[in-house]
């Protein structure tokens, strides 16, 4: 297993390109079994979710050739309908299959993805909406299989605004017979960039990023044509919060400050200067931080995926900062690991109080999720002496070539095995 060796206490300065989305580039992966024939996307970012997309695809009959930042998804020999046990347990995104294959195949075998680490995540919305448009469903030996001639249009209204499962209904409505509503839908920027995407294929998609959408389902679509997806926003902000934390100075390019507002107005609020230049955003770390309070929310609130990233900020900064976790009841697993390298971090349920110390210190410790890894990372930069970080397969699911990138800010990580 790789893990990370990092010594940290570098200011780290350069210039770092941000690339495309990981959480719009598996919607959109999938869209592609809407249509049949040649799918090209690009800015698809180099990472380990993507390759297991991908497979899943190539499972299904699909004929894949990535070249740099582009992808060919050739569908015209899908001939199975199931994503096995295998590739959804090491990705939950790969239920984003569903509802795509039901509506353009009639039929779906989708292994049920179980709990993960960051929580329990049902995707009991996902089925009760594709349910209402007719499909049949059953559960057997862990796996949903799911059947429609063809799928009508109703009105769905979420219970809580489901990011991957505004987009799986949003793909079955594209197909279905007569007009879907979803009501409660997420607004995240990668519902909005999967619409698009739909749309340039010939989809009727209205009012994607506001919380009623209105599809109008069509005969047919036609395959990708060299859709360009969005910037990872995540991505971006772990780079904000690197640069802020070790009182560095970094330009990142490709860099979707419209989509970071809430990430943004808070780094700020801590003493980190955020600039808009001709040449990207100018990130600036202050001489000491100072502690603010977050509350994740659903977009266009402070995103859960930056979550962890904030609170490695926070266990330095000056005074104490209230973090509450509203969307995954189980995200604070790199608490105990920040407290290895000397954080002071209490918990009650879903909030954590961090009282900031004035250093870290290097420690072994283990990434749990892909996000607490992105947070160890970090902290591993800022602390003094030698970090080891475990298991970092975790942060490759999401981040594309992190090691590089930051070496090229100057930072002295190694990857070993
Ligand atoms: N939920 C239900 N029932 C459902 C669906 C969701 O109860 O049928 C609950 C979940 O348990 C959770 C809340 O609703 O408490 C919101 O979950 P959501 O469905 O929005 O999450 P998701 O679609 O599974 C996506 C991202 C996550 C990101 C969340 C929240 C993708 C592929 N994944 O997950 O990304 O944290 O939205 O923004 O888009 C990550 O990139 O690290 C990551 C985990």
């Amino acid at each position: 297993m790789e893990k990370f060796v990092i010594k940290g206490g570098k200011r780290l300065k350069g210039i770092v390109v941000i690339g495309g989305a990981k959480n719009s580039a598996l919607p959109i992966m999938s869209a592609s079994l809407l249509a049949v024939g040649d799918n090209i996307i690009k800015n698809i970012p180099n990472m380990r979710d993507v390759k297991t997309m991908a497979r899943l695809l190539e499972y299904m009959g699909a004929n894949i050739i990535s070249k740099d930042d582009e992808l060919k998804i050739d569908t015209k020999g899908i001939k199975k309908f199931e994503a096995p046990y295998e590739l959804v347990k090491t990705m939950r995104a790969s239920v984003l299959v569903l509802c795509p294959l039901v509506t353009r195949y009639s039929k779906a075998k989708v292994s049920l993805p179980g709990g993960c680490a960051i929580g329990a995540r049902p995707i009991n919305l996902h089925l009760l909406g594709l349910q209402k448009m007719g499909a049949k469903i059953e559960l057997e030996s862990g796996y949903v299989i799911a059947k429609a001639s063809r799928l009508k249009g109703a009105h769905i209204t979420f219970d809580i605004p489901t990011v991957t499962g505004t987009e799986n209904i949003m793909m079955a409505g594209t197909l279905a017979k007569g007009t879907t509503i979803i009501e409660n839908s997420a607004m995240e920027p990668e519902v909005i960039d999967l619409a698009n995407c739909l749309n340039s294929m010939g989809a009727k998609i209205y009012g994607a990023g506001q919380r009623i959408i209105e599809i109008e389902g069509v005969d047919a679509l036609n395959p990708i044509k060299n859709y360009k997806i969005i910037s990872d926003r995540i991505q971006a902000g772990t780079f904000m919060a690197i640069a802020g934390l070790t009182g560095g100075e970094i330009l990142i390019k490709n860099c979707p400050n419209e989509y970071l507002e809430a990430v943004i107005e808070k780094l700020k609020e801590t003493g980190i200067i955020i600039k808009q230049t001709e040449k990207g955003t100018l990130v600036k770390g202050p001489k000491e931080l100072i502690s603010t309070d977050i509350k994740t929310m659903p977009y266009p609130g402070f995103p859960t995926d930056m979550q962890a990233q904030f609170m490695a900020l926070m266990t330095v900064a000056k005074g104490t900062s209230i973090i509450k976790e509203n969307i995954f009841e189980n995200r604070f697993m790199h608490i105990a690991e920040l407290k290895r390298m000397g954080a002071d971090i209490s918990v009650d349920g879903n909030i954590a109080t961090i009282r900031g110390v004035n250093k870290l210190k290097g420690a072994p410790v283990m990434a749990t999720d892909l996000r607490a890894s992105a947070s160890l990372v970090i902290a591993g930069l800022k602390a003094e002496g030698e970090s080891i970080i475990d298991r970092i397969y975790h942060l490759d699911r999401g981040y594309e070539k992190m090691d590089e990138k930051l070496k090229l800010l100057g930072a002295n990580i190694e990857r070993i095995s």
